[in-house]
This record gives structure tokens, sequence and C-alpha cells, in this order.
């Protein structure tokens, strides 16, 4: 016997920066007794060099270590083309977003393969280190801050100086989930005044803690779900919202999107009226690009200006701040895993054995044996792509 084989590949998504391991989680991984085999070059875009993962007990190694891997750490979700490289029984622990990656949900299906989705863990309190929408939402919201006072042909804090007094810019902020509870403080730190609106009341306390005002929307009923998502707005909602912010969007120098439903197209907020109504030279952020976009003129991927206003729908944020965005990510995935290693004793090698009745990994195991074992996933492959 020979120790668990944890494989860290090199992640081949255009445009991702990040690494699902970095020194700090590679030292606690080769402490346990795994043997940790590192992809060459795998951390060079997140500025994590072959050199330090070495050092803190990783072995260099090359692509064709897919195939003889236990567990694979990534961060995207595995092309289809991965998905063959594995080998069968294998474990995954990977972002998947299955409702947008059908094809190779059935390939992991097919390859029998063990897929632990990371974006799948349930978000419970138990759970909070291992929850990488989170930790990389964290990132995004406070990266759209910056893109924004980067693209804003103003200065963000109130300054007093001789040749003259400029005001605070106004920041209004769409969905004060993470990333939005983030952008609130970071533009709090820029010195802006900020306003948030959410459908989830519960927000309010935490948007005021933070210095960010709540704009509260007439009869506002607590859209609040299951697991603190938000549920479905009613059209009726949505137009009493709509009225209460425009007047707010029309005044701001900078909007800040971030409005998701779980498994939805995401609302549009900002439609192009609104964006008509801003003054030249503001900013709009739209954080909800990838799910369709809650600025009705964002365009995935594209900076563009519309009406006079820079609207941007940069893709994959935390990608751009790889390096702090793939050490929380790779602590997330550490704090998941750890609990099912146990040290070799006795000169016995570590095992990995992990525990699918435990409640955080029954809520985020995807494909299993053979089986696609998250209920509205499998249904959902059943209809697009078949058994
Ligand atoms: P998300 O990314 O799904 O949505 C972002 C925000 O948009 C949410 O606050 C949502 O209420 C809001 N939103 C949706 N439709 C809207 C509309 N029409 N207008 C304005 N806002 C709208 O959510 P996220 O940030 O991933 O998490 C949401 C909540 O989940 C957290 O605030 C928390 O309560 C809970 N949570 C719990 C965790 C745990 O206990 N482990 C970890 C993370 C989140």
């Amino acid at each position: 016997m020979s120790p668990p084989v944890v494989f860290v590949p090199r992640e081949s998504r255009p445009g991702e920066t990040r690494v699902a391991a970095v020194p700090e989680t590679v030292r606690a991984f080769a402490k346990l007794g795994l043997d940790v085999a590192v992809e060459r070059g795998a951390g060079e875009a997140a500025f994590v060099a072959d050199a330090e993962l070495e050092h803190a007990g990783a072995r260099l190694a090359d692509a064709d270590t897919w195939g003889s891997a236990d567990v694979v750490l990534k961060v995207q979700p595995p092309t289809v083309e991965e998905v063959g490289r594995l080998r069968e029984g294998a474990v995954l622990v990977s972002t998947v977003f299955p409702a947008r990656h059908l094809e190779e949900v059935a390939a992991l299906r097919d390859r029998k393969v063990t897929t632990l989705a990371t974006d799948l863990v349930p978000r419970i309190t138990r759970a909070q280190s291992m929850d990488v929408l989170s930790s990389q939402a964290t990132v995004a919201g406070y990266k759209a801050v910056l893109l924004a006072a980067s693209h804003l042909g103003k200065l963000c804090p109130l300054l007093m100086t001789a040749a003259g007094t400029i005001p605070p810019a106004r920041v209004v902020i769409f969905g004060a989930g993470v990333a939005g509870l983030q952008a609130i403080a970071t533009a709090r730190r820029l010195g802006c005044v900020v306003e948030a609106t959410d459908v989830r009341l519960a927000v309010k306390e935490q948007v005021e803690s933070l210095g960010g005002r709540f704009i509260e929307v007439e009869g506002a009923e607590d859209l609040e779900g299951e697991g603190g998502y938000a549920k479905e707005a009613s059209a009726d909602f949505l137009r009493r919202q709509r009225e209460e912010v425009a007047r707010r969007v029309a005044e701001a120098d900078a909007v800040i999107t971030t409005a998701q439903v779980p498994g939805k197209k995401a609302p549009v907020l900002v439609d192009e009226d609104m964006v008509r109504a801003m003054h030249p030279g503001s900013v709009v952020v739209d954080l909800a690009v990838e799910s369709g976009g809650n600025c009705a003129l964002s365009e995935r991927g594209q900076v563009v200006q519309r009406h006079d206003v820079t609207i941007v729908g940069v893709e994959n944020l935390p990608a751009t701040v790889p390096l702090h965005a793939s050490e929380l990510y790779a602590k997330n995935l550490l704090n998941l895993l750890k609990p099912f290693v146990k040290p070799g004793e006795d000169g016995a090698d570590a095992t990995f054995a992990p525990d699918f009745e435990d409640e955080v990994l029954a809520g985020c195991l995807l494909t299993r044996d053979g089986a696609v074992c998250h209920a509205p996933t499998a249904e959902l492959v059943q209809e697009e792509v078949g058994s």
C-alpha cells in the first residue's frame, strides 16, 4: 500500500489564474500523510512558485498524474476531456456549478467519479470555513469597488483641499449578500456614501453596521428563503423597488449589482432608462453578469460605454486577485477534507475515508458509483443529456 495521491492540476479554462492548493494547505495535507502531487506551473498564474509548493512538501508532477490520482483538487469545473483522464472511482473536489455544466456532470457520472462539488457545500454555520461561494464572493465584492473607482472620472472620498472641496462619491449596491456586504465595507473604506437594497430584510442591520444606508421598499415582505438565500421577487415588488431605487441610481456615481437567486437567471434591476438617467462618467459594475446580469446593458466579459456610462461586465473577478483568492479557496478545501483523512499509525499509511452520511459531504456529493446524487441536478441531466 502507499498513501493516497492528492493531485492538483493546472487549471485549463481560459482566464483562470487560481490554484486549488497553496503552500499552507500542501503542508497540512502532507503532514497528515497524504502524497501531494502538484502539476508543474499549477500555481504560476497565482504567483505561487513550484519551489514554494515543493518546499511545503509537494512533489512536482506531470499531467499524466490525472490517471493515478486518488483525489483531484480543482478550482474550475473539469472539462469533459479532463473527466476522461480521471481514473474510475477517483474523488474530484472542485466547483461544478452543475446546472451550467450538465455534459460534464454526465461525464463524471459515467466515469464513476465521486464528485464533491464545492459550490454545493450547505450554508450552515459549521460549514462556513468550507464555503467557497462566500470566500470567493468576498474577493469579488472587494474588487468590484476597486473597478468602479478606477473607471470613475472622480475621486471617492470627501476631500477638502486648498483648491476646493470635493464631495464623496455616491455608491448604490444591489444585493447585500456576501459580495454586496464586502462591497459596502470596501466603498466605505474609500470614503464613499453607500446605499444598498435587498429583498431580504434581515440584511438591513448588517448594511447599517457597515456604515451603509438600507433603501426601504414600501410594503416589502421578507423574501428570505431556505438556507438564507433570496426567493424570487414578485413583479410587483420589483416595480416598487425600481421606483424607490431609480432616484438613487440617477444620483449615484457608481452602481454595483450582486443580486442573485440560486438556480434562476439573475433579476434585471437596472434597465436602460435607469442607465440613461445616470450622470455621464458614472459606472455600473455587474457582478451577476455570469448568471445573466442585473443590468440590461452589461455584456459578459466586456467593459462597454452606454449613454456615457461605463458598464463593467468582467467575469470571474476572484481570478483577478489570484493569490488571496487561491489561499482562501485552498483553505476551504482543506477544511472540507481534513476530517476524513486518518493519519497512518504504527508505520501504516494515511487513508482518506469520506463519510457520505456527514451533512456537509452529503450536501455537496454530486456523483458517485455511476449515479448523480444531487436530486435537482439528476433531474436536469436526465432531461437534457439522458442516461
Ligand atoms: P447570492 O449571491 O445568492 O445573492 C446575493 C444577494 O442578492 C442576496 O443577499 C439576495 O438576497 C439578493 N437579491 C436577490 N434578488 C434580489 C433583488 N431582486 N433585489 C435585491 N437584492 C436581491 O447570496 P449570497 O451572498 O451567496 O448569500 C446569501 C445569504 O446566504 C447570506 O447573506 C447568508 O444569510 C446566507 N449564507 C449563509 C452562510 C452560512 O451560514 N454558512 C454562508 C454564506 C451565506
